[in-house]
């Protein structure tokens, strides 16, 4: 932090806002969570990610998915994959999420999010139980195989440096709150285990 940054902090005062997160829990008749898939690329994030959305937004939730790929579009446009701008990315995608969890949405993200750290760090941003870590399970050879964006065979032959399996590493989460083997299973079977998980563990009101 530098002085500016250092001031400018220490003369600003927290607002109380009027309305909570608890009203607009109450008002959407679901808690708000954040479903964080972590994986490599390929290993179906974003296409799991998306088609629990399109079930929960069909149920009437509050809900907004937060991809890797577009959000290094715009917000962190200014980001490449050196292990210092991963973790800046996702300090960035925790601090959003959790102004979307006080907001009373379920946010669903898309991120590789490779080092355990960071996702530990955003784990701890939040109230226990808010974060659900959710590891896309595919090995390298599967996600490599589909190369949906050609991106793998670019990082092979040496275009791509950094390249995450491949010329930077992937922690795997140790302690997650779902697994869904993608390597194997169905977008459909996979959709299914997280709408369970999220009503087995109370997220819609009655
Ligand atoms: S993260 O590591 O910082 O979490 P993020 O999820 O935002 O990554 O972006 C990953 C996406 O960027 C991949 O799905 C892929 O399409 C693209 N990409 C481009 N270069 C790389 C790279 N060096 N490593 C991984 N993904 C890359």
């Amino acid at each position: 932090m530098n002085q500016t940054q250092k001031l400018t902090n220490e003369n600003t005062v927290w607002h109380e806002p009027h309305i909570f997160r608890s009203d607009r829990e109450k008002q959407n008749n679901h808690k708000s969570k954040i479903l964080w898939f972590t994986g490599l690329s390929g290993s179906g994030k974003s296409t799991i990610a998306n088609a629990v959305e399109h079930q929960l937004y069909h149920q009437g939730a509050r809900t907004y998915v937060l991809d890797g790929d577009n959000i290094r579009k715009g917000l962190c446009k200014d980001l490449g994959f050196s292990d210092a701008d991963r973790t800046e990315n996702i300090r960035r995608i925790g601090e959003i999420s959790k102004l979307m969890l006080d907001a009373g949405v379920i946010v669903l993200t898309a991120f590789i999010s490779p080092f355990r750290k960071d996702r530990e760090i955003v784990r701890n941003l939040v109230p226990t139980g808010d974060f659900i870590e959710i590891f896309c399970d595919a090995p390298l050879e599967i996600c490599e195989t589909r190369d949906p964006k050609g991106l793998y065979k670019k990082a092979r032959a040496g275009q791509i440096p950094e390249f995450t399996g491949i010329t930077s590493p992937y922690e795997n989460p140790e302690n997650p709150e779902l697994v869904l083997i993608t390597g194997n299973k169905s977008v459909d079977e996979c959709v299914k285990d997280v709408l369970d998980y999220m009503k087995n563990h109370g997220v819609f009101i009655k």
